[in-house]
């Protein structure tokens, strides 16, 4: 059987993908992640949910030293997963140094490798990040991308320039980069999800740790948006469904599917939810009223995005599946699942 080493597998996205190629069965799996944004725990969580247990080695990719004993002791890796970055907006910022040498050193090393170790197959995690503020909707992977906001946006952008690049003159590698909208939700079990190191930025952890009574009420950040009810429109998506696209676009690019050695592909669910909405759907899936209040509008906040996935339905068979209420009913589960870890 052939192996598929995956980067930052302890990580919220990671671990979910790790969960789909073993119950996918086709594929060992092993995973690289130096626990700065995870815990070794999470490889407990993987076999709690699939009975397989997996190796993590805790080493930092930026170490190419390192990442290459890995390689070197895996002679039947076939492709690469790389989900390891650093990902936390308001960080990027204050130190931007930081995330420009994490995110950039880590992906150039594994493309070294996978060049050295003849790795054929590299899937990587972008972002709709990289479309920036964009007013023509839905967004396709033709929309013009713009001007990161911050350097972990532009993380995700310079790194798909320096993949494009570089599979242009790879001997063996083929690539593909997946532009999430916005992956939230739990393993349906609710034995694996994300976990925040710090305060959340995101909505979903907010809300359920809000409703935890870890963090005050939720402020929505405008109510007087130009949408149906005033605020914010994303495109959320279940993490599992961001998960079974990385398995799909794996059979894709090992089967030969492809048409070009790189290419980009948008996953979403294609439908704008707006934060009001998000809102009534936990209250529902949770049997309880939230606590909020709307505040200011947030300064670099867009009015509405959502994707258009059609690509990836056309090319990688692959259609997101959960509605809101299964993202926030699985993320509540799992959320009820840490208190009763503590
Ligand atoms: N979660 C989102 O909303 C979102 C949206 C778009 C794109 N992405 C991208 O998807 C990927 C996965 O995101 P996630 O939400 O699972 O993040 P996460 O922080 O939960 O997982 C990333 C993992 O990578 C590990 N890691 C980071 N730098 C490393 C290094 N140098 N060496 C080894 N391991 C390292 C961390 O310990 C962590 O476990 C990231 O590239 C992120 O930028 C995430």
């Amino acid at each position: 059987m052939s192996t598929i080493l995956v980067t930052g597998g302890c990580g919220y996205i990671g671990s979910h993908t790790i969960i789909e190629l073993l119950n996918q069965g086709l594929h060992d799996v092993i995973s690289i992640d130096n626990l700065v944004n995870s815990s070794e725990k999470t490889i407990d969580r993987i076999e709690a949910i699939t009975g397989k247990r997996i190796v993590n080695y805790s080493i930092d990719l930026c170490d190419l030293a390192a990442t290459q004993a890995i390689f070197e002791h895996h002679p039947d890796l076939t492709g690469v997963i790389h989900f390891a970055a650093l990902k936390a907006v308001g960080e990027s910022v204050a130190e931007p140094l930081k995330y420009y040498h994490n995110n950039f050193e880590s992906l150039i090393n594994i493309l070294k490798c996978c060049e050295a170790f003849a790795v054929k197959d590299v899937i990587f995690s972008s972002s709709c990040t990289v479309y920036g503020s964009i007013d023509q909707l839905p967004v396709t992977e033709n929309s013009p991308v713009s001007r990161a906001e911050s350097p972990y946006g532009n993380t995700k952008l310079v790194g798909e320039e320096i993949l494009r690049d570089f599979i242009r003159i790879s001997k063996n590698v083929q690539a593909i980069a997946l532009r999430y909208f916005n992956p939230v939700g739990a393993h349906p079990t609710g034995l694996n999800g994300e976990l925040p190191a710090n305060k959340p930025n995101n909505l979903v952890p907010f809300i359920t740790q809000s409703a935890a009574g870890l963090l005050p009420p939720l402020t929505v950040f405008g109510g007087d948006y130009d949408t149906r009810d005033g605020s914010c429109i994303r495109d959320y998506i279940h993490v599992c469904d961001i998960a079974e696209a990385h398995v799909m676009a794996m059979d894709y690019l090992g089967n030969g599917k492809n048409t070009d050695a790189y290419e980009v592909f948008n996953l979403g669910s294609g439908e704008g939810v707006t934060v009001f909405e998000a809102v009534q759907a936990f209250e529902k899936a949770a049997g309880m009223k939230l606590k909020y209040m709307v505040g200011d509008r947030r300064p670099g906040d867009v009015m509405a995005i959502y994707s258009d996935s059609s690509k990836a339905e056309k090319y990688l068979g692959w259609k997101a599946k959960a509605s809101i209420h299964d993202m926030m009913a699985s993320a509540w589960k799992w959320q009820q699942h840490l208190m009763q870890e503590a």
